[in-house]
């Protein structure tokens, strides 16, 4: 498949997809977003695919969502657009999905990457929801995981006052996984989903559900689906291989069934 304005690869069970609007920082307009959907349910339907890296470039991974497209638009084409509501096609994508950050992860750029399961942020790296500078918030989950991720206090200070964070500081407050020097971290997020995509993928995928339900749900009702998630997986053959091979001191091979 081509497209316009990202590029995807993949290499060693790893699906890559490049957001590729560079004389626009990146900013995320409608096609950018509905190509980057269709990409990861491509990768996601893919079985020879494990995990997916979102990655920019080295000076910017995105700086929101496009002003431009937006500048003139009505509260009424807002929201019959959907623009907005392609951000929740990131939540369907059942594969685990790393953003490789470097340079600015602004606006919608920063809920894109919050969206993903893990963060690897290069030195470069600034995180920030600077709606307010144009007189709007944060309106794809800037608000909520941006709150979940680094607390209330913190939270408050870069969406009423457009603070961005460091990579060190989004290390330290625990929005990012791992901070590396520029010329390491795509090969880091990418050396990350390697590894995850040659995992028993069911476990990981009922793993990926069930932490995620963490955020969702009443501790009870989330324990319970942790719970169902173990269950089920005893009805799987990667279930059983796992074990056998763990007794007979062999890896394991896993088939996905
Ligand atoms: C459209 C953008 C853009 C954006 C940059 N550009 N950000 N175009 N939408 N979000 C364009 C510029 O207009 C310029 O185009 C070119 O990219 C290079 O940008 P410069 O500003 O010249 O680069 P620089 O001086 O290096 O500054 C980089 C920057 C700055 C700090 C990232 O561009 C910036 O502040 N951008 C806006 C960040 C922002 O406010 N993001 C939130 C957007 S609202 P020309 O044609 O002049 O060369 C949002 C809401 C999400 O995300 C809500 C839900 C989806």
């Amino acid at each position: 498949m081509s497209y316009e304005t990202i590029l995807t690869e993949v290499k060693e069970k790893v699906g890559i997809i490049t957001l590729n609007r560079p004389q626009a920082m990146n900013a995320l307009n409608s096609d950018l977003m509905t190509e980057l959907i269709e990409a990861l349910l491509d990768f996601d339907i893919d079985e020879e695919i494990g995990a997916i890296v979102i990655t920019g470039s080295e000076k910017v991974f995105a700086a929101g969502a496009d002003i431009s497209e937006m500048a003139e638009m009505s509260a009424v084409e807002m929201l019959t657009s959907s623009f907005v509501e392609l951000f929740d096609g990131i939540r369907d994508i059942k594969k685990p999905i790393i953003a490789a950050v470097s340079g600015y992860a602004l606006g919608g750029g920063c809920e894109l990457a919050m969206a993903c399961d893990m963060i690897v942020a290069s030195e470069k790296a600034k995180f920030g929801q600077p709606e307010v500078n144009l007189g709007v918030i944060p309106g794809a989950g800037g608000t909520q995981r941006l709150t979940r991720a680094v607390g209330k206090a913190l939270a408050m200070e870069m969406v009423l006052n457009a603070r961005n964070l460091s990579a060190q500081e989004a290390l330290e407050f625990g929005l990012v996984n791992y901070v590396v020097p520029v010329e390491e971290y795509l090969d880091k997020a990418l050396k990350l989903a390697k590894r995850i995509s040659v995992r028993a993928p069911l476990a990981v995928r009922q793993a990926k559900a069930s932490v995620n339900k963490a955020y969702e749900l009443s501790l009870t009702e989330a324990l319970a689906f942790e719970r169902n998630a173990f269950y089920f997986l005893f009805a799987t053959e990667d279930q059983k291989e796992g074990m056998q091979a763990f007794t007979e001191k062999r890896s394991a091979k896993w088939q996905g069934k």
